[in-house]
């Protein structure tokens, strides 16, 4: 069961079964084949010149190295491990731990192999006071793991400055070194400074990485290999899916008709994409893909500098929870999205609905039924709902939730949003409209200097203020 594929399954998103004002037609997608077709191959050829450094992490034998050996250093010390990043520093490690590890593994020590991991990817103050309050007599038994590719992002930083002058106040001149992990660029960046400054434990990101495009290296395989995931599995699976993905026969390659339907069903009025999983192992990875997508393709310019104003939205839902929230809006709503569903045919655990109470006889059709068949129905049921409104499904069919194939879908989707990155004819990898409001915060909290040639930090800031004070006239 490890070495089985994922696969993408597209025929509800056809004319044959939603009709030809929703579906796409044969035409259609053998137009869409001859446009993605050069893609693959021009995507092709810039991986083999090191464009696109991503493609190459899960055969990084030097890293996976490197993570093993530190985890093996640490691990024995080690009961909580504590990740403080965000965005594709982040993500990708809650959506590994999520999908590989127990529901209750944090809770429960008899479904724990490992650490308990904690990933703090915001400053809600009430919310890290409470958990360092918590973990305040543990600190000699917690590892923090700061991630931050460029080494100056505001949030990771505030965060890391409360938990290094914790770390000194409590274990003394010593806490930060023994207890923190940076991992940041090797050269460039203030945390690349404060590590060598405080001769912290390092874990390099390789360069021409994005942060979310990082998950398969140093930034999200340390805490999976820490918290007992296999991580050379993982890596296998993407592996597994880079063959496919790198496969010049369109209709073999689940990325390019991936990326060409969502292409297709954006330019005909679907520009809404909704990840769908019918697992809750999956629900996390779907939050990790909303980054990838968003961020990725959501762009004012195509490359060639016209003003497009572009990128679909990617929305997460959970099966079957959505049903009861969502899916009266997805059936009779706008017919402007396009739904992904993640389904999961073999769960690892499952469980035996008990016999109807002699009262409830009406509940007699489920007893004796598994779980995991009415899981399943289920979403067949919500599927067979939408197909009845004519609204277009994907289904991304999991043999088992495994390192293999969460391997295999993570890497689907990155090169997914490469291939829809050119069929849009944006940069996908760069993400200019965030930048901003990181400028805007540091100004706001008082950084001195010039943010750009000419513009001060300080002029900025009294620009914001002026903008956002509360006028009390439209105060109610
Ligand atoms: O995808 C991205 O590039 C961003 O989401 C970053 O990961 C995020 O802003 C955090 O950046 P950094 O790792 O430099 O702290």
């Amino acid at each position: 069961m490890a070495q089985s594929q994922i696969k993408l399954y597209y025929k509800n998103a056809t004319a044959d079964v939603i009709g030809h004002e929703h579906g796409i037609t044969n035409s259609q997608l053998k137009a869409l084949a001859e446009k993605t077709l050069p893609l693959i191959s021009q995507l092709n050829k810039e991986r083999k010149a090191g464009e696109t450094a991503y493609r190459d992490l899960p055969y990084n034998v030097k890293t996976v190295q490197k993570v093993k050996e530190l985890t093996a250093e640490l691990k024995d010390r080690c009961e909580n491990l504590v990740v403080l990043g965000i965005g594709g520093s982040a993500l990708g490690n809650i959506a590994l731990q999520t999908a590989l590890n127990p529901y209750m593994y944090n809770l429960d020590d008899a479904q724990r192999r490992a650490p308990r991991l904690f990933v703090f990817d915001n400053i809600d103050p009430p919310q890290l006071s409470s958990f360092l309050d918590w973990l305040s007599n543990k600190l000699d038994k917690t590892i923090f793991n700061v991630i931050s590719k460029s080494g100056r992002t505001t949030e990771t930083a505030a965060q890391f400055m409360v938990i290094r002058k914790l770390l000194s106040d409590k274990l003394g001149p010593d806490g930060c070194k023994n207890q923190v992990v940076a991992t940041t660029d090797p050269k460039q960046g203030v945390l690349r400074k404060i590590a060598a400054d405080a001769s912290l434990r390092c874990l390099e990101i390789p360069p021409g990485i994005g942060g979310r495009f990082s998950v398969l290296s140093t930034v999200g395989l340390f805490s999976a290999a820490m918290c007992g995931i296999n991580i050379d599995l993982l890596l296998e699976g993407a592996c597994d899916m880079d063959k496919r993905v790198s496969n010049e026969d369109f209709l073999k390659n689940p990325a390019a008709i991936n990326a060409a339907i969502n292409y297709h069903f954006y330019n005909h009025g679907k520009k809404i994409s909704v990840m769908f999983p019918y697992s809750f192992h999956l629900k996390d990875l779907a939050d990790w893909f909303r980054q990838l997508w968003a961020e990725s393709l959501g762009k004012a310019k195509d490359l060639t500098g016209n003003e497009v104003h572009i990128g679909p939205t990617p929305v997460k839902a959970l099966g079957t929870t959505d049903q009861h929230s969502q899916v009266q809006l997805y059936r009779e709503g706008p017919n402007d999205k396009l739904f992904t569903f993640l389904q999961v045919k073999n769960f690892k655990k499952d469980l035996k609905i008990g016999p109807a109470s002699a009262c409830a006889s009406e509940l007699g059709f489920l007893a004796g039924k598994k779980l995991s068949e009415l899981f399943n129905r289920e979403k067949q049921a919500t599927e067979f709902a939408l197909l009845q409104d004519k609204r277009p499904c994907l289904t991304i069919i999991f043999p088992e939730v495994n390192a293999y194939t969460v391997g295999q879908f993570i890497y689907l989707f990155e090169v997914t949003t490469s291939i829809a990155g050119e069929l849009f004819n944006v940069n996908t990898y760069n993400q200019p409209a965030v930048e901003l409001v990181k400028v805007a915060t540091s100004a706001l909290m008082g950084k001195s200097g010039y943010y750009k040639r000419k513009k001060t930090y300080k002029s900025l800031a009294n620009k914001i203020r002026s903008l956002t004070k509360i006028d009390r006239k439209f105060l109610v």
